[in-house]
């Protein structure tokens, strides 16, 4: 089937997760969304990050897309289900890996640095009581990171030091597994890296869905057989300039769109 992948989030993070997605996926064609005018949505109520993740589905069907990954987990927590249970084009969530950290963890003790939307959903608390019972999850809002983030300030001095403030309390705690529960987080592995003890592993999801993508795509019978340089269309509805150098690569078209 023809039809490209949909791809959305409130900004430029979920590049992280459509990187993953071309990667494993080289012959689809995909429309991104980037919602930075609105990022973050981690501040917002739960119904205002449904109905943005509302009107960022429909722009992506009008795009005739057959499939949309919710690249935040923000969005996924808080409307994947409604989502669900109202579209009939399947939907590819992301929420923090906790089963796999609870599963790696020797110390019992799981840090997830994630968004004030996510931490408070119901989503995140039932995966939590799934999947970790037994495991303290020592939970830590991002609070501002995202921002820094939106202005392609990953390498900055400000951000290693907001992101020391955050680590700081969990590595007391004795984490030995990160978990980033959000996408714009795997752009801060490199400055993570020089926070961190070595015994404590990063954990991220975008492995996980590319995987479910591709394997949703073949159990639908949508995968894209034809094996052709797929195009990549990127729209955003703020200053261009950050995404254009977090996605430099062949075949994309960046636009600015109001939406
Ligand atoms: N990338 C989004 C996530 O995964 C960021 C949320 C936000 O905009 O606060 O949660």
């Amino acid at each position: 089937m023809q039809g490209p992948i949909g791809v959305f989030d409130s900004g430029i993070g979920g590049t992280s997760i459509w990187k993953e997605i071309t990667k494993l996926l080289p012959f689809e064609n995909t429309v991104y969304l980037a919602d930075s005018k609105n990022a973050p949505y981690g501040e917002k109520s739960e119904e205002d990050i449904l109905q943005l993740s509302i009107k960022n589905v429909d722009l992506l069907l009008k795009k005739e897309c057959k499939l949309i990954v919710v690249a935040c987990n923000t969005a996924t927590t808080n409307a994947v289900n409604f989502l669900r249970k109202n579209y009939s084009v399947p939907f590819i969530g992301i929420e923090p890996a906790i089963k796999p950290a609870a599963l790696r963890t020797k110390t019992k003790k799981v840090g997830v640095l994630a968004t004030k939307g996510t931490l408070s959903s119901t989503l995140f608390h039932n995966t939590a009581k799934i999947h970790a019972s037994g495991i303290q999850i020592v939970e830590q809002e991002g609070k501002g990171l995202v921002e820094l983030i939106e202005k392609g300030k990953v390498n900055s001095e400000e951000t290693a030091l907001l992101l020391g403030k955050y680590i700081t309390p969990m590595l007391e705690q004795d984490i030995d597994c990160l978990v980033l529960g959000c996408t714009h987080y795997p752009y801060l592995v490199p400055v993570l890296k020089k926070i961190l003890p070595q015994n404590v592993q990063i954990i991220d999801s975008g492995f996980a869905v590319a995987k479910q993508t591709k394997a949703v795509l073949e159990r639908t019978r949508m995968l894209n057989t034809v094996q052709k340089e797929p195009k990549h269309f990127f729209y955003i509805n703020m200053d261009p300039e950050v995404l254009k150098s977090f996605v430099d690569q062949r075949n994309t078209f960046i636009s600015i769109l109001d939406f």
